[in-house]
């Protein structure tokens, strides 16, 4: 076999159809099926765009209140996953709090082995209803504070918001964690998503796909890209009050030492958009509503100064981790948080995904070019 002949990452490849989402590079769009994300993230709610990601359709205005209530309804942890989270490390990187927690609510879930479509869709809207309180419960014990329980007069994000930080979020930064949890719901055949595809193709459980898509999702050259933004502010430093043309300087300064030494600057590039992310201006509308509630036009210098100096030496464009990494930051998430609320959005593609999968599967199993040694014995005895 040749070299030309083998995709290296299957860049290019097309492994299967999928009716849930679209990614064309060529116009920017994304669409989840078939709704521009972009008029989503200004007009519905995250609990609608999960529902339209599971069924195809948008809910009825009955089938919506089902939803909410049902999410309402399974919010808080059983004493056995808080039991579970407590003994890992408050040290450990919170992915890995994710990956085990999730693993955990499926092995404790009364359906684990059944994956009929019933069942499969139960057991998704039950992990994404879960899911926040994992993230809000290891934040707030890495900080040394009490967890707070959620609360059934709240929507999805705003009840996320008062979890994480036990107070009511003032309305624009609901509105702008809402906007980050529609944007990040869904990117078609991804790493990770492959990943759960390719665990559903063996016939797995679909908590299986999940704890295996949030390993792929940790890696920085994926979902740990919007933590690694944050890492780069803080390398650049954050001075609170700096006015944003000082900022910026030093940010474009950075920039250009960086790239002179040939360091890969996460947050920027994408594999399949090379003209800009479809997701980036609508986040990055939602970062300036959160710099001027903040007051923090400091964060908004080093963003601009990265992106001018990247724009003008390489011409890559930010992708959506780069608006999404300030806002969480703004909002007061610790830094390495941001990837679990990756997760948190991300249960909704996945499992749509998984139920795409096994409903027309076939085993992922692709073929490799063998390069090792020759055929040999071991020495005679
Ligand atoms: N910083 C600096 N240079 C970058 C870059 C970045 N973030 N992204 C791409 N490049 C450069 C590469 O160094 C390479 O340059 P070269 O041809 O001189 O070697 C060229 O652009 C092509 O990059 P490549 O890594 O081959 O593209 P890809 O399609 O395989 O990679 C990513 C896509 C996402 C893996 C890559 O852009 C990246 O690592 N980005 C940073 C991580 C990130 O933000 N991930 C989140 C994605 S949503």
């Amino acid at each position: 076999m040749s070299d030309s002949e083998i995709k290296k990452g299957l860049a290019g490849v097309v492994v299967d159809q999928t009716a849930i989402s679209k990614v064309n590079p060529e116009t920017n769009s994304l669409l989840y099926r078939g709704y521009p994300v972009q008029e989503l993230a200004a007009r519905a709610s995250f609990e609608e765009v999960a529902w339209l990601l599971w069924h195809g359709e948008l809910p009825s205005a009955d089938e919506l209140a089902e939803l909410v209530s049902f999410e309402r309804a399974n919010r808080a942890l059983t004493p056995q996953v808080k039991a579970a989270i407590d003994l890992l490390p408050t040290d450990c990187h919170p992915m890995d709090v994710g990956r085990t927690a999730v693993s955990v609510i499926g092995a404790g879930h009364p359906r684990a082995e059944d994956s009929s479509p019933e069942a499969e869709l139960e057991k998704a809207k039950h992990l994404w209803a879960q899911f926040p309180a994992v993230v809000a419960y290891d934040q707030r014990r890495r900080r040394g504070l009490d967890p707070v329980e959620p609360r059934d007069d709240l929507d999805y994000s705003e009840n996320f918001l008062w979890m994480s930080f036990g107070e009511q979020a003032h309305p624009a930064v609901v509105d702008a964690f809402r906007v980050s949890m529609v944007l990040y719901a869904e990117h078609s055949f991804n790493a990770s998503t492959f990943t759960a595809r390719v665990i559903t193709s063996t016939l797995a459980d679909l908590h299986s796909a999940v704890t295996g898509a949030i390993g792929a999702l940790k890696g920085p050259l994926h979902g740990g890209a919007n933590e690694a933004v944050m890492h780069t502010f803080a390398e650049i430093g954050i001075r609170d009050g700096e006015p944003a043309d000082q900022a910026l300087e030093r940010a474009r300064t950075w920039m250009e030492q960086a790239l002179a030494e040939k360091r890969k600057v996460m947050g920027f590039g994408h594999r399949v958009y090379k003209n800009g992310d479809s997701r980036v201006p609508t986040m990055k509308a939602a970062l300036d509503r959160m710099v001027e509630h903040y007051g923090r036009d400091d964060l908004m210098g080093l963003y601009d100064g990265l992106e001018q100096a990247m724009e003008h030496a390489k011409q890559i464009k930010p992708n959506l981790d780069y608006p999404a990494g300030p806002t969480y930051h703004l909002m007061g998430f610790d830094t390495a948080m941001f990837t679990p609320l990756f997760i948190a959005s991300r249960i909704t593609g996945w499992t749509a995904h998984v139920m795409e999968q096994r409903a027309a599967n076939a085993l992922i199993r692709p073929l490799s070019d063998y390069v090792g040694p020759d055929e040999r014995h071991l020495p005679q005895l």
